[in-house]
């Protein structure tokens, strides 16, 4: 079991959950952060800090997100490790609750 990061972090990237995770297994794209499913521990730490709610564990995804399962894999293995939080991206406030992001991610 793993916890996936989902379409609202996109253009958002808050990082708050950067700082909570005791296996530091963020990985960080230019505007969106996924998370390595092989190292995830299922620890639920990081699923509440999200002000963005876009962290879900992956049994509990929203319907239509599943591909973001896939996605986090896929990235976490090219993109590098974030163990520090950040300042969120600009304009972060007005992409929070913008629907089908995924349109904008950049790689
Ligand atoms: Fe890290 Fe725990 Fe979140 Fe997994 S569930 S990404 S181990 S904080
Ligand atoms: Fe993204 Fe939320 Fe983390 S917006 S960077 S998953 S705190």
């Amino acid at each position: 079991m793993t916890f996936v990061v989902t379409d609202n972090c996109i253009k958002c990237k808050y990082t708050d959950c950067v700082e909570v995770c005791p296996v530091d297994c963020f990985y960080e794209g230019p505007n969106f952060l996924v998370i390595h499913p092989d190292e995830c521990i299922d620890c639920a730490l990081c699923e509440p800090e999200c002000p963005a709610v876009a962290i879900y564990s992956e049994d509990e995804i929203p319907a239509g997100m599943e591909n973001f399962i896939e996605l986090n894999a896929e990235l976490a293995d090219i993109w590098p490790n974030i163990t520090e939080k950040k300042d969120p991206l600009p304009g972060a406030e007005e992409w929070d609750g913008k629907t089908g992001k995924i349109a904008d991610l950049e790689r």
